[in-house]
Formats: structure tokens, C-alpha cells, sequence
């Protein structure tokens, strides 16, 4: 691929979006990449991405401002379809999904930022939805998600003033969960997802998927969901595993990696 790099470090899958010179904007191209790199994980080897930017001044610095300066209405809305596709998809992978924000996150990269299930963040990094100051909207999800993940007085603020802000009031809007060193943020996110793929995946899925439905569901088919998914994870392997180790009063005893069976 020329803008998607894939790298497996054990069961953790690494997707970096390497357009360095464009501070790794994402055109048609890109886009395409990302959604075919995602169709190419291997689900059975692979329990949690990461999902960060080439370099260390960019996570993505938005959709590329040069294809879209020239898109009647129609191409606009295709434009932006393509954008929230491939998005979705992240938001709906059956694995977790962690963003390595290193760097700018505006517009288009913000917005790819919230598609993913938890962001961690470097000091140096930026977040913003500039668009109105191009005189678009938002466009791959940011009139959606950001209201959700920040409340909608917050998420007004930003995409009507177009202002950017920094890690630390990223922070303190919960827009990222954590922020580190730029030197550290790679490790501290292989270090999650490390913590993530070593618990039992069917469990883990089974979890992301009843935070996804609940949240679109109201309360009382949202703890149905939560039910079926419950219930889903018994007579697994993992299940059992799981339980019956902490049920073994052999102190000496190994915990056994799970199968995701
Ligand atoms: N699209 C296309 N090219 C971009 C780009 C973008 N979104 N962001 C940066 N670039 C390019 C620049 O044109 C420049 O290319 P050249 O070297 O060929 O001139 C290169 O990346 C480096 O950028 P700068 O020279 O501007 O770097 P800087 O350090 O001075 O500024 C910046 C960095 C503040 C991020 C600035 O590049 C910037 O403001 N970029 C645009 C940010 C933006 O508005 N993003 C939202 C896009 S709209 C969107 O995303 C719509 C949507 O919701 C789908």
C-alpha cells in the first residue's frame, strides 16, 4: 500500500497512516487503504489495533483540502460517505481499537480519532474540527461523535468557533483518556492493547459490542443486549477456563493464556 503500513506485534495489529509530507491527510487513497487493511486482520490471531500517524508531528491532519476544494455538492456528499464508511467501520470492528494521537488530530482526524473505541494522546498533540473556516461541516462523523463523546455544549463550542485545543484541555474534556511523552505514547498504547489481548477475547468483543448497541438502544432493550451478550459468553472454553482458575485455591497454579474458544 502506499499510505497504510500493517504491522503484527503478537496479537496486537498496528495500522499507521503514513502520508508524512501531507502531515498524513486523508485523500480517496488513503481511505481505500485503511478500509482494505482493516478487511485484511486476521480476527483470529489478532485481539486489539492501534491506530496512529507516520512521524511525530501529525496523528492526520483532516480530509485533504486539496481534493475536496474542487467537489460539486454530489461528489461532497459521496466524499463524505467514503469518510464515514470506512470510519464506521473502525467503530464497529469486532476488536478494540486504540488511537495513538501523536500529533495533530483536526477535522478529518479528530474525527477518525473518536471513530476508535479509546484515544491516548502525546503532549504535542492537537485537536480540533476547523471545518466551518473552510466553509464545510464536519464530514466524516465530527457533528456526531463529538456531541457524544464531550456533550453538546462542548462539541458546539469547538465546531462552531473552529478553535483547536491542546492535550491537556483534551484531557480535561475527556476527548482523550490519557496524555504522554511524544517518546512514550507508542509504548503506553502497545501496553494497553497488550492488557486488552491478554483477556478473554469473546468476552472483550462481547463487551464492545454491548457498549456500541447500548448506547443507540434506550434502557431497557439496551440491558437486553447486554443480557444476550452475557449470556453468550457461557460454555465458551474461556468461560470456563476463566472461572474455574479463580475457583482453584492452588496457590502455585500458572494462568493459561485464553484460547478464544
Ligand atoms: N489537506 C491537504 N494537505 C494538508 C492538510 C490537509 N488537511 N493539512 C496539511 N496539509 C499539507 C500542507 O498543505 C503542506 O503541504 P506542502 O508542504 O505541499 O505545502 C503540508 O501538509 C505541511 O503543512 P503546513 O505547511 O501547513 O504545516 P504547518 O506546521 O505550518 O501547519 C497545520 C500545520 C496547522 C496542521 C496546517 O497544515 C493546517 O491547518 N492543516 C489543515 C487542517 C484542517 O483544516 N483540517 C480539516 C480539513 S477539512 C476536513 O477534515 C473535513 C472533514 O471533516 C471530512
Amino acid at each position: 500500500m502506499e499510505f497504510v503500513l500493517y504491522e503484527v506485534k503478537g496479537q496486537v495489529g498496528i495500522i499507521t497512516i503514513s502520508r508524512e509530507k501531507a502531515l498524513n491527510a486523508l485523500n480517496s487513497t488513503v481511505l481505500e487503504e485503511l478500509d482494505k487493511t482493516l478487511d485484511g486482520v486476521d480476527l483470529n490471531e489478532i485481539r486489539c489495533l492501534i491506530l496512529t500517524g507516520a512521524g511525530e508531528k501529525s496523528f492526520v491532519a483532516g480530509a485533504d483540502i486539496g481534493e475536496m476544494s474542487t467537489l460539486t455538492k454530489a461528489e461532497g456528499e459521496a466524499f463524505g460517505k467514503k469518510g464515514n464508511d470506512v470510519f464506521r467501520k473502525i467503530e464497529t470492528f469486532p476488536i478494540p481499537v486504540i488511537a495513538a494521537v501523536n500529533g495533530f488530530a483536526l477535522g478529518g482526524g479528530c474525527e477518525l480519532s473518536m471513530s476508535c473505541d479509546i484515544r491516548i494522546c502525546s503532549e504535542n498533540a492537537v485537536f480540533g474540527q476547523p471545518e466551518v473556516g473552510l466553509g464545510i461541516t464536519p464530514g466524516f462523523g465530527g457533528t456526531q461523535r463529538l456531541a457524544r463523546l464531550v456533550g453538546p455544549g462542548m462539541a458546539k463550542q469547538m465546531i462552531y468557533t473552529a478553535r483547536n485545543i491542546k492535550a491537556d484541555e483534551a484531557f480535561r474534556i475527556g476527548l482523550v483518556n490519557a496524555v504522554y511523552p511524544q517518546a512514550e505514547l507508542m509504548a503506553a498504547a502497545e501496553k494497553m492493547a497488550a492488557g486488552i489481548a491478554k483477556n478473554a477475547p469473546i468476552a472483550v468483543r462481547n463487551c464492545k459490542k454491548a457498549i456500541n448497541d447500548g448506547l443507540e438502544a434506550d434502557m431497557d432493550e439496551a440491558l437486553v443486549i447486554e443480557e444476550k451478550l452475557f449470556g453468550d459468553c457461557f460454555e465458551t472454553e474461556d468461560q470456563k477456563y476463566g472461572m474455574a482458575f479463580f475457583l482453584d485455591k492452588n496457590k502455585e497454579k500458572v494462568k493459561e493464556p485464553f484460547q478464544n474458544k
